[in-house]
């Protein structure tokens, strides 16, 4: 069986992509999943916090075809890495870039893993494009502002037109609050206005919610994963009650 493969994905920045791509991916990785963790982003975030410095082939050559997937994969504690760096802002910004490249260069190595969880950047180009062209499913972070309904509205149109044209099957999983507090009044109010865009949008708000905790940049900081770093601290039972409720949904 191929791998499920999940993006998180929304062209905002800061709203918590590539931390829930990370502690999706280890704490799938802890419950003997087989995880490949995609960075698709030149600012290499999930590269960083998973302690790779200076990687000898990246996704940047994996993309351009300098190398196979294969040979560009570093292990980590739980998950496999195709790791990011800065000359990834060569093929957001060129011209004409196939839409096909990553789901054509993972194609090989998808039989090795349960789960492929891609980290995208905060733009809608090419390298999102080509992420949501090669998944199954997306996970959408939000922080609940007022401003979040705008984004969503950008990437739903986006969404539409790779579910017409190259990926038929594409499913927004969900849209995962973070730093989210039930306790204020506009909080909730927000999330009332999510719920009812997710709909729109023919998916649904994640049942979990991720609270704020300074754990988050601290693990991040000493480049360890939040699941070691803090094993019970909000965040971390929170990602971990989010990684039960996914895995629930995909039928698993
Ligand atoms: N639950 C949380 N509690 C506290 N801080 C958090 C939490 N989640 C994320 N953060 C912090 O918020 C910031 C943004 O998170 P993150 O880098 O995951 O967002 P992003 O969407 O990947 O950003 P970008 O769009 O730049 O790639 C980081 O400094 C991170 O440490
Ligand atoms: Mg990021």
């Amino acid at each position: 069986m191929a791998a499920v493969v999940i993006s998180v994905a929304l062209q905002k920045g800061g709203v918590g992509k590539s931390t829930t791509s990370q502690a999706l991916a280890s704490t799938l990785g802890f419950r003997k999943k087989k995880v490949l963790l995609i960075d698709m982003d030149s600012q290499a975030n999930v590269t960083y916090s998973s302690n790779v410095d200076k990687p000898q082939k990246t996704i940047t050559d994996v993309l351009g075809e300098d190398c196979k997937a294969d040979e560009a994969i570093i292990h980590c504690k739980y998950y496999d890495l195709l790791a990011a760096d800065s000359y990834l802002t060569n093929v957001e910004m060129a011209e004409g870039v196939e839409s096909t490249l990553l789901k054509n260069a993972i194609e090989p190595i998808k039989n090795r893993y349960d789960y492929v969880i891609i980290d995208t950047p905060p733009a809608l180009g090419n390298l999102s494009f080509n992420s949501l062209v090669a998944s199954d499913y997306v996970v959408i972070p939000t922080e609940p502002r007022p401003f979040a309904l705008q984004g969503l509205g950008a990437l739903h149109n986006t969404i539409e037109s790779v579910q017409k044209r190259l990926n038929p099957s594409l499913r927004v999983l969900g849209i995962l609050l973070i730093k989210y507090s039930n306790r204020t009044v506009l909080n909730r109010d927000i999330k009332d206005m999510i719920e009812d865009y997710a709909k729109q949008m023919n998916t649904v708000v994640f049942d979990t919610t991720v609270r704020e905790g300074i754990a988050v940049a601290e693990a991040q900081t000493v480049r360890e994963p939040l699941i070691d770093y803090a094993k019970s601290s909000k965040p971390n039972i929170d990602y971990k009650a989010f990684t039960t409720e996914l895995l629930h949904k995909i039928g698993e």
